[in-house]
Order: structure tokens, then C-alpha cells, then sequence
């Protein structure tokens, strides 16, 4: 699908090319092992026949990595981490890092999750460095972004997620920029069951790939690919995904349950 300057909106708008889709199924602290196993299987064999088509991700608790990647095997399915701490080891209790994470066979993590933003109180500086950190060690990463209810409600929804963006992505180099993927995640959709309209997520993912040309170059811009996430679920997946702006969903909730993780990825293959 291309999508001429022409269709998008506002002047400006970056030409984008055909992107591949990606699904993360982000598992937060749910599940158990047992559980987190089984539901890798299902994931496995529900999603074989679509890897061609569509990138696609779970992100299990830590204790569950390996288990779960063993689940996954070699197939093509991506075995990724919701977080990661940015120094390579040391005195930091309780964090791992990207080196551990490669141990695992990890090969995408999540930063800057509205999570970890908003309940565990993570800066942009920090999102930075661990950002910077993961991309130096090989890993791919998701850079999540998104502006609250109240940032919303006073007009502020691109400058919020535009300034998180470049703080975010401060120190990375173009080249990098083929590891990276921006999910754009309005924190008053997270796990509230409200999504945003397709309309109002692809306006902001152009005004974000609008800056990612600005920070880099059209090229970049036009292949780096921009998730939405928030309250995805199998039945909202098409018509979100049916804007060309749109090229997949982190999925947090809808994960858990594999028939409609399933019908995600379906969705975005289809779309
Ligand atoms: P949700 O979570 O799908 O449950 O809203 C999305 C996320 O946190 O990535």
C-alpha cells in the first residue's frame, strides 16, 4: 500500500512506503508458567502460517523468558521483554539488562511503557539511556509514547508525544533507526476498554512520522513502522488497521486470551 502525500493529511505529510506489520502481546504481570507456556504454544500454532505476512511478538514477565522462548522456538515468532535497565551489569538490584536479555535469546524489548512512565515513574532521560543501550547491544526496541487524558483534553496530544519522541530517540543514530519501532499508546486507552478512532491515532502517528523525518529523513521516516495500542482487541483491529498510517498493535489485555491475540494478527495480515 502507498499512500501519496496527497492523501494524508496536512502539508508536510511524509510519503510512506509498504511497512510491515508488527503484534506484540505484551503480558504485563499476568499469568503464571504453566499458563505463559500453553499460551506461547497456542500463539505458535495459530500464527505459523502468517509469519510471511506480519511480524509478530509476546512479551512475557522476566521469570517466564525462557520458557516461553523455548515454546516459541526458532520459528520466526519474537521472543520480547517488557523493559530493560541500560548499564551492562553491576550494583543494580533487581534490574536486568540487555546483555541478560540476549542471553535469553531476546530479540525485542518495550521502552518507556505508559507503565513505567506513570506508575513506576520513569523520565524521559531514562527511556534515553535505556533506549541508547539496547539498540548498542543488538536488540530491537519499541519506544512507547502517548499523552494522558488530561494532556489530551488541553490540546497538548502532538507536543506531549512529539517532545517524548525526541527525548526518546536523542543520541540515536539513522542507521539505528531500522531497529526501532514507535508504538504510540494513548494512556487514557490503556486497559480502559475506550479506543482511540482510527482517525485520531492516524493523525498522530503522521505527526510523529512527521518529526521522525525532521530528526532524520524521509526515507527513515517512511520505513520506520508506528504501532497503535490501547484497548486493541480482535474486533476493533481491522478498522484501525485499515489506515495506512497504522502498521499493527501492542496489545496488552486482548493478549492474554490467544483466540483474540489470534484475530489481531489476522486482522493486520488482512489489512
Ligand atoms: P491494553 O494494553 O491493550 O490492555 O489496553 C496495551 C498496552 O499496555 O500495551
Amino acid at each position: 500500500m502507498t499512500l501519496g502525500a496527497s492523501d494524508a493529511q496536512g502539508v508536510g505529510a511524509v510519503v510512506v512506503g509498504e511497512r510491515r506489520s508488527i503484534v506484540g502481546g505484551n503480558w504485563k504481570m499476568n499469568t503464571d508458567l504453566a499458563a505463559a507456556v500453553e499460551r506461547a504454544d497456542d500463539v505458535v500454532a495459530g500464527c505459523q502460517a502468517l509469519l510471511s505476512e506480519c511480524d509478530v511478538a509476546v512479551f512475557p514477565p522476566f521469570p517466564y523468558l525462557q520458557a516461553v522462548g523455548r515454546a516459541l522456538g526458532h520459528d520466526g515468532l519474537l521472543l520480547g521483554a517488557q523493559d530493560v535497565y541500560h548499564q551492562p551489569n553491576g550494583a543494580y538490584t533487581g534490574e536486568v539488562s540487555s546483555t541478560m536479555l540476549l542471553d535469553l535469546n531476546v530479540q525485542i524489548v518495550l521502552v518507556g511503557h505508559s507503565e513505567r512512565r506513570h506508575v513506576i515513574g520513569e523520565d524521559d532521560e531514562l527511556v534515553n539511556a535505556k533506549v541508547r543501550a539496547a539498540l548498542e547491544t543488538g536488540l530491537n526496541v519499541i519506544l512507547c509514547i502517548g499523552e494522558t487524558l488530561e494532556q489530551r483534553q488541553a490540546g497538548r496530544t502532538n507536543q506531549v508525544n512529539v517532545a517524548q519522541l525526541v527525548a526518546g530517540l536523542q543520541g540515536v543514530g539513522t542507521e539505528q533507526m531500522r531497529q526501532v519501532t514507535v508504538a504510540y499508546e494513548p494512556v487514557w486507552a490503556i486497559g480502559t476498554g475506550q479506543t482511540a478512532t482510527p482517525r485520531d491515532a492516524a493523525a498522530v502517528h503522521r505527526v510523529v512520522r512527521r518529526s521522525i523525518a525532521d530528526l532524520y529523513d524521509e526515507d527513515t521516516a517512511g520505513s520506520v513502522r508506528i504501532q497503535y495500542g490501547g484497548s486493541v482487541t480482535a474486533s476493533s483491529a481491522a478498522d484501525l488497521f485499515a489506515e495506512p498510517e497504522i502498521d499493527g498493535a501492542l496489545v496488552g489485555g486482548a493478549s492474554l486470551e490467544a483466540d483474540q491475540f489470534m484475530g489481531i494478527v489476522r486482522a493486520a495480515v488482512e489489512s
